[in-house]
């Protein structure tokens, strides 16, 4: 299994180009199966996740094909299934995004219901009653959803949660509905209106997107269209923290500002100086140490739940008491067992995390528990003093293009290994990392 091992202590320097946002890719994709005609996908990050979706999608009947400029080329216009195979969806749960615009496509839909993962139950119900709303019958039958419908009806539907990925699934079902939808209490992240983008550009006729109400005119078709992903905000902030948590001087390339605005605030509170030089530039410049903050995880525009792990990571260096407060997920602070064994100072009671800053944490060997939680044990240990050895690497691959390059480009010692057991001293098998 692939470790990382990183020899903390060096501030970075230097720009990193962002990649295609993930959690944008995986939305544009399911929403592809809506197309009568084929589409063109551009930005898309080269991720596991993506090319488990890709399977997803093949297994569906769409013909994907990369490109010679490097984008994926999906054709949808003559499925063949309106079921997925259970093992996909339980590589990546996010395969049940497909429910949606195969039910609105095909009329029927078999797709196994999503488990848990290690940061919550992750419950579907607010997607099956936004697909009911539209008229649907939908039942559980031995672990996968049945839907089904001759023809979906745009309604007026309640969101009792701002979730992601039911506004997705109901903006895409709602496209080739007959009539309108309007959909309450919606997700406003950045990767709605993406989303909402894209089905425009397929000739799809939807408002509001990045507002609490989205409207979407039913169409009886979807055309073709050449999209290109926003670029990741997680991967940019988790940067920004790297370069936060080092004392070091970044400068993000390909970014959206406005996407990050909450977490920026957060750092200039913290003491560090954020600069946007250019429309898609954002640079950090950070002292020795920042001071503590309290942080709350919120819908967008809130604090994204995607950073709170990366950010407890900065706070627990930094000076003075934070208090985090993790609205989201109910079992997303995995990560603490893992920075305590770095020399961390944090107190958790139910979903909120008291972090007493110390002034540095030590290396040590470490378990990536998630796809967060993976990201926040490398700006520990990019921060810690001796060498770090994070091991469940697949959790960070699953969300991070290249992310030793890209850190060993702005002067960090971290390297890969194929070590299988416990090798004597894993810090020799990497170039480059000093003893
Ligand atoms: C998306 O997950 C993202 N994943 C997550 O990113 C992100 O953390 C999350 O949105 C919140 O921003 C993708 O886009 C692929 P939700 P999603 O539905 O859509 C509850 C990462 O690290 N809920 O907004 O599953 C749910 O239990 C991943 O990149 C219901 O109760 O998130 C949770 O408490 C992790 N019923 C809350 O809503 C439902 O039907 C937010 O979930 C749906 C959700």
């Amino acid at each position: 299994m692939d470790r990382l091992i990183i020899d903390g202590g060096r501030p970075l320097t230097g720009t990193i180009p962002i990649s295609g946002a993930k959690n944008a890719a995986l939305a544009l994709l399911a929403g592809s199966l809506l197309a009568s005609e084929p589409t063109v996908l551009r930005n898309v990050p080269r991720l596991v996740d993506i090319h488990v979706m890709t399977e997803v999608l093949a297994s569906l009947g769409m013909k994907v094909d990369a490109t010679v400029d490097g984008a994926l080329r999906l054709d949808a216009s003559s499925l063949t299934d309106f079921t997925t195979p259970y093992d996909l969806v339980t590589r990546m749960r996010a395969s049940f995004f497909v429910l949606g615009p195969v039910l609105a496509r095909l009329g029927q839909a078999r797709i196994p219901l999503p488990g848990g993962c290690a940061i919550g139950s992750r419950p579907v119900d607010l997607h099956l009653k936004g697909l009911r709303s539209l008229g649907a019958k939908v039942t559980i039958e031995h672990g996968y959803v049945e839907a089904s419908a001759d023809q979906l009806v745009g309604a007026p539907v309640y969101l009792d949660y701002p979730s992601v990925g039911a506004t997705e699934t109901i903006m895409m079902a709602a496209t080739l509905a007959d009539g309108t939808t309007t959909i309450d209490n919606c997700a406003q992240e950045p990767e709605i209106t993406d989303l909402a983008e894209f089905l425009i550009a397929m000739g799809a006729r939807v408002e509001g997107a990045g507002t609490e109400q989205i409207t979407i005119h039913g169409r009886p078709r979807l055309e073709g269209a050449d999209f290109t992903c926003i670029p990741d905000r997680v991967e940019a902030g988790t940067f920004l923290i790297a370069g936060a948590i080092t004392g070091g001087d970044l400068t993000l390339t390909g970014v959206r500002p406005e996407h990050l605005a909450a977490l920026i605030g957060k750092l200039q509170e913290m003491g560090a100086i954020l600069t946007a030089p250019d429309g898609d530039v954002l640079r950090i410049q950070a002292p020795e140490r920042l001071k503590a903050a309290d942080v709350r995880t919120m819908p967008f525009p809130g604090f994204p739940t995607d950073l709170q792990a990366q950010i407890m990571a900065l706070l627990a260096v930094s000076e003075g008491t934070s208090v985090i407060s993790e609205t989201v997920f109910e079992n997303r602070f995995l990560h603490v067992d893992e920075l305590l064994r770095m020399g961390a100072n944090i107190k958790t009671e139910g979903n909120v995390a008291v972090v007493q800053g110390v002034d540095r944490l030590s290396g040590a060997e470490v378990r990536a528990t998630d796809l967060r939680a993976g990201a926040a044990l490398v700006l520990s240990g990019l921060a810690a003093r001796g060498h770090t050895i994070i091991s469940g690497v697949h959790h960070i691959d699953r969300g991070y293009e290249d992310l030793e390059r890209k850190l060993v480009a702005v002067g960090a010692a971290i390297g890969r290994t194929q070590v299988e057991g416990q090798a004597s001293d894993p810090a020799a098998q990497v170039p480059g990392l000093t003893r």
